[in-house]
């Protein structure tokens, strides 16, 4: 069964099943600075985890794009991936345990509706109980009606509870397990059986959150108004699963993919083949999604897996055609993902931007190197401490593999023997000490920055969540009607907004927009929600997220003038003030380029 079959009697399954299909919102989290992009299904439904109401109703299902790029420096191996496609049902207080269980082992065993898994080879665990919750015993007494006892395992927190972060839904989960031995027949002892999923033998293909139960500041601090079902199963790994094959990338996801690589090399190394494969599908669905190459937040991430899936490149063949690859990727996912189809020249130009800035980047790195060899006399003791490693990395963007190919190359030149294996192996494990410290304060630091967030919202990003929307409108109204939004971003001391415009604004303009949006705050005006279908918001011409999909219904917050007319309509989710009042003073504090055609301004409440 190929993967986008998978994807479709997934959808029906449910949809069969009285749940509403909802398309994949963008990777780029609205409204919710916590994250830089969204890594589970549940984060866009997180408002309705909470009691919002959805206008779709209370069962839904989808296919949500994620990014997770903790683990970037792992990928090429057999099984990590920056970019995956979740499958996931919900229940918005309306179906509980004993419906998604039957679902769940539903989709996966029946051969007509749903993938036809082997049952022997399926093992699930539930939650063994803390101060926070019972022990699911009830979880357990469904699962018997699908499995044998033995196949069912108790676990703590630490595998068997789920939140997205430390603010917001969570709850204990049941996760299910599938043996890829073709031959097991599904008796694997309790240990065995953890030691198994410890070594990565037993493949975890779903997971059936209970929502319940609510986070704030880390702590788990009471009941939700309602009970909720998230579930998320990672279609790559599914796909691997049903098509019996040994790793992600040997699913039809990737192989197209990976062949058109092998063909355009002149020489086979299957890691570096991997990272092209996988950085390169992330970067495509981050630029159809709005977001460019930078040196902070998302497009810095975007820049990193553009550079190594470059460097990469550069060490398989001298003249890599990346449009070909675009090509290809888009074949495979432009069809579901009409964002990819629709930005491809804007994905191939920016891919040939940072294609020709990493080469600058190189000559420039390439100098520095130089210099430090001149200084230093033992090239033995050059950077053992991994820090001239690091900063050629993470200053000059020069990746750590050419550092070494450098320093190999210098010891020729002095007549000296290549580095041994141990040494190469100090070398880098000393600059992954590094990179590790770094990455640590740099959690810490954005997680001090992003503070606040959808699961935590708080009057300052409410405020200027309204005060963004009467901006977007601002601009139309003032500069040029033109003007689209691209991204935004809230941190609880400023909004942040990209919008395409043709050129820099002139001080006047930026005066007439910051006067246009303190008019609407001064004069009271309602903000209100409404509910209706895709077409009739369109028609009224409500402003979309850019690349964003919608649902037949959909929800629009307008802000309304003395006579009921809006003065700003927008696709959105809230929350929002309920009168402008609220507001304050809005200023604008820096409007700047950040790429062709694509404006930034930043402004503040005060
Ligand atoms: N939210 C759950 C997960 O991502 C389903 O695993």
């Amino acid at each position: 069964m190929n993967s986008s079959e998978i994807r479709t009697r997934f959808l029906k399954f449910f949809e069969k099943r009285g749940h509403k299909i909802i398309p994949s919102a963008s990777l780029i989290p609205e409204n919710d600075p916590s994250v830089l992009f969204n890594t589970a299904g549940m984060q866009p439904i997180v408002p309705y985890l909470l009691g919002q109401k959805h206008p779709m109703g209370d069962r839904l299902v989808d296919v949500q794009k994620c990014v997770r790029t903790g683990d970037i420096e792992e990928v090429g191996d057999n099984r990590h991936l920056t970019f995956f496609e979740m499958l996931g049902n919900w229940s918005l207080g309306d179906y509980f345990k004993e419906d998604t269980i039957k679902w769940s082992f539903e989709f996966l065993t029946n051969k007509e509706e749903g993938l036809g898994l082997d049952i022997k080879r399926i093992y699930v665990t539930v939650f063994e109980g803390n101060d926070d919750a019972p022990r699911d015993t009830e979880a357990v007494e469904i699962w018997k009606n699908y499995l044998p006892e033995e196949r069912i395992y108790f676990l703590p927190a630490k595998n068997n509870w789920w939140s997205a972060g430390d603010n917001g839904p969570c709850g204990p989960d049941t996760e299910i397990f599938y043996d890829p031995n073709k031959n097991a027949i599904g008796n694997m002892s309790h240990n065995e059986f953890v030691k198994s999923d410890n070594e990565g033998q037993i493949v975890e293909i779903w997971n059936n959150v209970f929502m319940q139960y609510e986070k704030k500041d880390g702590k788990v601090v009471g009941m939700l108004a309602k009970h909720n079902v998230d579930t998320g199963m990672g279609l790559e790994r599914i796909t691997m699963i049903s098509q019996s094959v040994k790793t992600v990338f040997d699913t039809d996801l990737f192989i197209p993919i990976i062949n058109k690589i092998i063909e355009l090399s002149s020489q086979r190394d299957e890691r570096m083949e991997r990272i092209i494969a996988d950085h390169l599908r992330t970067a495509i669905f981050m630029i159809a999604d709005g977001v460019l190459p930078s040196n902070t937040d998302r497009g810095y991430i975007l820049r990193r897996l553009l550079r190594r899936s470059i460097r990469s490149g550069q060490s398989l063949t001298t003249n890599f055609k990346y449009e070909e690859l675009v090509e290809i990727i888009n074949k495979k996912y432009g069809d579901f993902y009409p964002e990819i189809k629709n930005n491809k020249n804007l994905i191939i130009s920016e891919l040939n931007k940072e294609f020709n800035k990493f080469r600058e980047t190189l000559e420039n790195g390439l100098k520095m190197i130089n210099n430090l060899f001149k200084k230093e006399d033992n090239l033995d003791t050059f950077s053992l401490d991994g820090t001239i490693l690091f900063d050629l990395y993470q200053s000059y963007g020069f990746p750590v593999e050419l550092s070494l190919e450098e320093i190999n190359r210098e010891r020729i030149n002095r007549g000296l023997l290549m580095m041994d294996n141990d040494l190469k192996e100090t070398y880098l494990k000393n600059f992954f000490n590094k990179l590790r410290e770094h990455q640590k304060l740099s959690q810490t630091s954005s997680a001090g920055m992003f503070k606040g967030g959808l699961a935590n919202h708080n009057d300052k990003t409410i405020k200027l969540h309204t005060a963004h929307h009467l901006l977007l409108a601002g601009l139309q109204d003032v500069v040029s009607k033109d003007i689209k939004q691209r991204g935004s971003n809230i941190t609880e001391e400023r909004l942040r907004m990209d919008f395409m415009c043709d050129h820099k604004l002139t001080e006047e303009e930026k005066k007439n927009v910051e006067d246009w949006v303190n008019d609407k705050i001064k004069r009271n005006l309602n903000v209100v929600r409404r509910e209706m279908p895709l077409a009739e918001a369109e028609k009224i011409g409500a402003q979309m997220e850019f690349g964003a999909k919608y649902p037949d219904m959909v929800s629009i917050y307008i802000v309304e003038d003395e006579n009921g007319q809006a003065v700003s309509k927008e696709f959105c989710g809230g929350p929002h003030v309920e009168n402008t009042k609220d507001l304050g003073h809005f200023k604008i504090q820096k409007e700047e380029a950040v790429a062709a055609g694509i404006r930034r301004i930043k402004a503040v409440l005060v």
